[in-house]
């Protein structure tokens, strides 16, 4: 870790280490006070354009005061009343909501991406009476013991850790195709495999319960899927009678334009998953589905803290300026000019190998002059950014991504921009 910026950051930092579970991993030493639409501000008072949203959650961007007197009108009511355990209007609401939205009329509600992947996976076993589960090289479902079986993005996540039965097949990582093939005329290979070596060689369909996909891999490189893929894990799912679980927590909630990131596959996954920025900054998960399939009873699946009322009305309040400002519209838009403008440097910089995304969710992936991985430079690019004033993060083996809240406008963009440029001929030309 590079030298805090101050004596207050220092200060925290020093704090941070003694009292923090050593597992957190921070790549750079960003002391965050306050933010304030794209802008963040450090304890110094230094001020970042955000092109991470506190890891994609801040779509309405920070503190948005719409959602922020949702809040404070909620807080003087009650905050918390137990929600599994009794009833309220707000929780409720906000499911009508999200049943007009996407059309699945049962919710169930937790606090996180990992609890909404736990409920999906639970929900799938109940219904189909079955224990397996395919997932996806590169994924990432959580943490916890559940989804972190499907998770398959780095092997330190997973290590010394149990899990239950699930087999990963490969992602359509066009940029570095498994097969060595070439799209369109690969037939798709990737999701052939499946039931070509899979379903098999490794894991009966008759013991799987479910196959588990991101609309576009998040945490494992910002990887958008041709067309084809997400439907050919549909059609896969529909002749070996399983259900298809889309993982909506990182791409869902407008990111990639529309409100769930598989309406741009035209696919309809028969559980969805959301978490992140379906909570309007405060913590609020959701598993939706159908009756016919969430027709679980009483007492089989629940928790403390899901449907929360503070949360239920950040959630109502940031859906209602995500739709009234047509935020999907703007993510791609201004996800066409970001492109565009990688691109750009990409003809100038050969070390930019591939630039790619969908509405707001944007990866730039760093290469050797051989074409291969190369997360040094990544990581000194990310850390040349802070110091020129932008928040970046990783993913993927070599990726940097861009997912700033979904507010930003063409001139933020743009100046953050001009920041990155800054910071990458510093780091390519050293
Ligand atoms: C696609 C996806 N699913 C699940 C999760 C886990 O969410 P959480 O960190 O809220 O548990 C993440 C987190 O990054 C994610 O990107």
């Amino acid at each position: 870790m590079i030298e805090p910026p101050g004596p207050l950051a220092k200060n925290i930092i020093e704090r941070d280490c003694d009292v923090m579970s050593s597992c957190l991993a921070r790549p750079y030493p960003l002391v965050i006070d306050r933010a304030e639409g794209v802008t963040v501000t450090d304890v110094e008072g230094r001020e970042y354009i955000d092109f991470v949203a506190g890891i994609a959650v801040m779509n309405v961007g920070h503190s948005n005061p719409a959602v922020s007197e949702a809040i404070i009108a909620q807080l003087a009511k009650i905050s918390h009343c137990g929600f599994p355990d009794f009833f309220a209007e707000p929780p409720v609401r906000l499911a009508e909501r999200l049943k007009q939205m996407t059309g699945y009329d049962q919710v169930f509600y937790c606090n996180s991406g990992t609890e909404s992947v736990e409920a999906a996976i639970k929900l799938a076993m109940w219904k189909s009476h079955k224990q397996g589960l395919v997932g996806f090289y590169g994924g990432f479902h959580g943490r916890t013991l559940g989804s972190l079986s499907l998770t398959c993005s780095k092997v330190k996540h997973k290590a010394h850790f149990p899990a239950i039965r699930t087999v990963h097949s490969h992602y359509a990582y066009c940029f570095r195709c498994p097969f060595n093939n070439e799209y369109p005329d690969c037939g798709i290979q990737c999701a052939a495999y499946i039931e070509d070596v899979i379903f098999k060689r490794e894991l009966s369909p008759d013991d799987t319960a479910a196959i588990v996909v991101e609309p576009v891999q998040g945490e494992g490189g910002y990887i958008v899927p041709p067309p084809e893929f997400h439907k050919e894990v549909r059609r896969i799912c529909d002749d070996h009678n399983l259900l298809m679980v889309a993982d909506e927590v990182q791409a869902g909630c407008y990111r990639t334009g529309t409100f769930m990131a598989m309406e741009n596959f035209g696919v309809r996954a028969d559980i969805v998953c959301m978490a992140k920025a379906l909570g309007g900054g405060l913590p609020l998960g959701a598993m939706l589905s159908s009756s016919d399939i969430m027709d679980w009873p009483p007492g089989t699946h629940s928790n403390t803290f899901g449907g929360n009322l503070l949360a239920s009305a950040a959630s109502l309040a940031s859906l209602e300026y995500m739709e009234k400002e047509d935020l999907g519209g703007h993510a791609k838009e201004l996800g066409g000019h970001i492109m565009k403008r990688l691109r750009e440097m990409q003809a100038e910089y050969p070390a930019i190998g591939d630039v790619r995304g969908l509405g707001l969710m944007i990866g730039i992936e760093l290469v050797k002059p051989d074409g291969s991985v190369d997360p040094d430079t990544r990581d000194r690019i990310i850390l040349e950014g802070y110091k020129e004033g932008i928040i970046l993060l990783s993913c993927g083996d070599s990726v940097i991504r861009f997912s700033p809240p979904l507010v930003i406008t063409k001139e933020e963009a743009d100046a953050g921009l001009d920041r990155f440029e800054v910071a990458l001929k510093k780091v390519i030309r050293s």
